[in-house]
This record gives C-alpha cells, structure tokens and sequence, in this order.
C-alpha cells in the first residue's frame, strides 16, 4: 500500500516534468525509469560484480548510480540483436545521451552515511542492507528498502556499533 501510494506520486512527477517514457512494453505502470534495467541479467546471468557499475561503494559515501559512460563499455555495440531491450540502452549511448534515471533513495541530508565505511572498512555485503538484487529483473521496487533510523539503530546495536546520536547526526 505504502509502495503503492510512493509509486503514485512518482508516476505524477514523473508525467508533470514530461519524461515518463513507455518504453517498458510490459505495460507495467510500475516502471518508474527509461530503461528496463535488469540487476538479473548482469549480475546473476553475465557475473558483473556491482563495483563494476556502482563505482564509488569502496571509495565514496554515494554508490552512485551509473550512467552511459559505463554502460558505454559493452553497449557501444549490439551483443544481441533480437534484444528490443538492449537496443533501447545501445541508442542512448550511440547518441550520447544521458539516461535520466529516478533516485530511488534519498536519506536526509542531517543523516551522515558512507558506503566506503560499511562496505571497505565494516566489511558488509551489499544484501545486508539491500537485500538479493541479483534477482531484480526490473528496476521496480521490490527489494526497495526505506531506510528507517530503527534499520540503521538495530544493526549497530547488533554488532557493537556506536548509537551516539552525533555519529549519524552532526
Ligand atoms: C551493469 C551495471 C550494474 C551492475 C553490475 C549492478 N548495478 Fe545496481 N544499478 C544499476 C543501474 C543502472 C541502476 C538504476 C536503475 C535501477 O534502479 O535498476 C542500479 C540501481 C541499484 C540500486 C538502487 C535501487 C534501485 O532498485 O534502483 C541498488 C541498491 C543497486 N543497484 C545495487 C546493486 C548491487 C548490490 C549490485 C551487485 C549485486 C549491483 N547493483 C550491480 C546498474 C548496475
Ligand atoms: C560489463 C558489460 C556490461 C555493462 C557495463 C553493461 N551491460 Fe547491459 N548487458 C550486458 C550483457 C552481456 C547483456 C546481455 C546481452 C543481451 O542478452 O541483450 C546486457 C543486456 C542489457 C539489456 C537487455 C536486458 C534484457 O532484459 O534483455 C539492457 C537494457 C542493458 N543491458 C542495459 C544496460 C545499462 C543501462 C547499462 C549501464 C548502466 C549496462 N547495461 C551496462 C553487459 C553489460
Ligand atoms: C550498511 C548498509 C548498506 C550497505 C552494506 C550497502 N548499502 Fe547501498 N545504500 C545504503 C543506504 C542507506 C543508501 C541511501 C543513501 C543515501 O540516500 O544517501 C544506499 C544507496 C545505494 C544506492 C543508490 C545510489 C546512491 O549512490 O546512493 C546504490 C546504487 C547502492 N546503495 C549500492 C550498493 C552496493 C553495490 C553495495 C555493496 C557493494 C551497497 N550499496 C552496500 C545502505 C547500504
Ligand atoms: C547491517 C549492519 C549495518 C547497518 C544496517 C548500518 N550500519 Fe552503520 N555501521 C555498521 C558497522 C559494522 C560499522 C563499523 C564500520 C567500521 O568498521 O568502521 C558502522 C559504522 C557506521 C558509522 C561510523 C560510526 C563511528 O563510530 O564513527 C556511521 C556514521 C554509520 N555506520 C551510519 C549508519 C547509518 C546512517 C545507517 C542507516 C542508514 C547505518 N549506519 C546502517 C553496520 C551497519
Ligand atoms: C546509526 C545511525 C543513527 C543514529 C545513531 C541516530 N540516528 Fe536519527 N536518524 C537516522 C536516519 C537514517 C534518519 C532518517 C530516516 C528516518 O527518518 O527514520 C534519522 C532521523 C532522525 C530524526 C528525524 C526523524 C523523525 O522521525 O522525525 C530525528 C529527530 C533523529 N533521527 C534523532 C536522533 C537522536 C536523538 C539520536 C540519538 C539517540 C539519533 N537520531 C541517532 C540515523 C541515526
């Protein structure tokens, strides 16, 4: 319900600034991006690793979410040619174009979070916060996780980690 409600005011903004494409021809209005990207196909069926795409995980606080530079690397060309999926994301790279995918985290700004801190240095897998993205076919919401102070309370507690207010507040 709570998705359902998100996934509403998406789609609405989504049309008000006029970028709502259909290219998904599933007919599923759940798709919120340009590009049916599939986490499945690349990690689970091709074995990319995520530092491959998200680039900044061991080095940044942001993940980043990557964008025709990277995907650039194998789709500057056709790898299969009955694919109408993969042809979507060839012609964004053939004409430079940036792929204008919807954030779906946002955690305040007051809230201090850094994935080089929990992935390089706490040694923690990708699914312990995001759950098994290898399995998401599409970019919808499934394995979509808002986090809540009590998710972030809950595992520093577990482990040991600092609660102090000023550790995600400054
Ligand atoms: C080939 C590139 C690529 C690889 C490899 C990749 N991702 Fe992504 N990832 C993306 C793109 C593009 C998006 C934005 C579109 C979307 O949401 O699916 C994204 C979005 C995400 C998001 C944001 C949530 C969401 O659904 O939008 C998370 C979390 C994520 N990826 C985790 C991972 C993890 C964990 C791995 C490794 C198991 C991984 N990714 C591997 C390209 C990749
Ligand atoms: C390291 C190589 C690599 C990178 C980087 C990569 N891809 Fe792919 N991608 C593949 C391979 C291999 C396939 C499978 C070929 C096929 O069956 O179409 C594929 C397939 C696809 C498809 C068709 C999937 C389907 O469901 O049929 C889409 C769409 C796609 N990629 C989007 C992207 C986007 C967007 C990016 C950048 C964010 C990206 N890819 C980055 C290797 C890559
Ligand atoms: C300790 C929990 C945790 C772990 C472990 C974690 N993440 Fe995240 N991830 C988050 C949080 C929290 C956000 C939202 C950050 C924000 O809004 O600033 C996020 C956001 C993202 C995003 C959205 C884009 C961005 O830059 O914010 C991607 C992509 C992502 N994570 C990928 C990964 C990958 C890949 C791994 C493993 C290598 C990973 N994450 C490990 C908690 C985690
Ligand atoms: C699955 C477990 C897990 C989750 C969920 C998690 N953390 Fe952590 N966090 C850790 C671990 C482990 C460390 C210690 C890393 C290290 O060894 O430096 C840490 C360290 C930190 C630190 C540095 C603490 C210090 O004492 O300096 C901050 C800040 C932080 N986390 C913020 C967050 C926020 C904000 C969230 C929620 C969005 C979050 N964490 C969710 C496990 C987690
Ligand atoms: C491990 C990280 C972490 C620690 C420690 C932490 N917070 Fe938070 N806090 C968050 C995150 C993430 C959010 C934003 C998500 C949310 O609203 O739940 C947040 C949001 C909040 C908010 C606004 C949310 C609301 O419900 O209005 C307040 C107020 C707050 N924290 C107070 C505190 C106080 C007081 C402490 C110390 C007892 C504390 N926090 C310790 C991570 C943390």
């Amino acid at each position: 319900m709570k998705n359902k409600i998100l996934i509403s005011a998406f789609l609405f903004i989504g049309m008000a600034v006029g970028y709502y494409y259909f290219y998904n021809t599933t007919g599923n209005v759940k798709h919120l991006d340009p590009i049916s990207f599939s986490h499945y196909v690349h990690t689970k069926q091709h074995k990319i690793k995520c530092q491959v795409c998200h680039r900044g995980v061991e080095t940044q606080m942001r993940a980043g979410i990557p964008n025709i530079d990277v995907c650039s690397m194998c789709h500057s060309s056709i790898i299969d040619s009955t694919s109408k999926k993969e042809f979507v994301i060839y012609s964004y790279v053939k004409d430079n174009k940036t792929i204008p995918w919807k954030a779906l985290y946002n955690i305040p700004d007051y809230v201090y979070f850094s994935h080089r801190r929990h992935v390089k240095m706490g040694k923690l897998e990708c699914s312990d916060c995001h759950g098994d993205m290898t399995t998401q076919t599409s970019p919808e919401l499934q394995n979509f996780t808002p986090f809540k102070m009590q998710f972030c309370f809950d595992c520093h507690e577990s482990r040991g980690v600092s609660t102090d207010c000023g550790n995600c507040h400054h």
